[in-house]
């Protein structure tokens, strides 16, 4: 059984999905929920799928204490699902090819330093794009650069607002993320 780890900052509908997948998978299992915020909504998820949480700050990951945890837990793969830190080398060497991030967009456009939540979408309302989508890429040192797993994309009406375009990227990320995970898990 491959035990899982899900990085999130935030509200969490992507680890919710990822919980849900597994739930009753026989390959794989959500076994942590770790997150750089003590107060956000991802956490209270967890305790309704009845997984263990752990928080930690900016300071303490870069001293060492996720990975010791991550290590401590026997985890086999790292979920980035909105997980808003940049991530420490020794941490991404630690999963070699085990590190798999979502990206709210078509990569490699509107990745980078800032582009992350509705900064992305109000970057791609800004530009008049046609469309948009997902990425799902592993992780490497320089954050949004690593291989492509996965990419699909939505349409934009010229009347949709950002919102109207991160409820789009959200269902195809709902759709897509546990699947795709799942298919890498061997
Ligand atoms: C998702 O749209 C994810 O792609 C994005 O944050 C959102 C988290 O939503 N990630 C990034 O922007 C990373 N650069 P959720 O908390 O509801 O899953």
């Amino acid at each position: 059984m491959q035990r899982l780890a899900i990085l999130a900052s935030g509200s969490g509908s992507n680890a919710e999905k990822i919980m849900e997948h597994f739930q009753k998978s026989k390959k794989a299992s959500v076994a942590l929920i770790a997150s750089n915020k003590t107060d956000v909504f991802v956490l209270e998820r967890a305790k309704k799928f009845q997984v263990p949480t752990f928080t930690f700050s900016r300071k303490e990951m870069q001293e060492g204490k996720l990975l010791e945890k991550l290590k401590q837990e026997k985890i086999d793969w790292v979920i980035l699902a909105g997980f808003l830190l940049k991530i420490p080398e020794d941490l991404i060497r630690a999963f070699p090819d085990r590190m798999v991030n979502i990206h709210p967009a078509l990569l490699p456009n509107y990745g980078g330093k800032g582009m992350y939540g509705m900064h992305v979408h109000e970057a791609v309302k800004a530009a008049g794009d046609e469309s948009t989508g997902i990425t799902i890429h592993l992780v490497n040192e320089n954050y949004d650069e690593g291989k492509i797993i996965f990419q699909a994309a939505t349409a934009i009406d010229p009347s949709d607002t950002p919102e109207d375009i991160a409820q789009k990227v959200h269902a195809l990320e709902h759709r897509y993320f546990p699947e795709v995970i799942d298919s890498l898990i061997k």
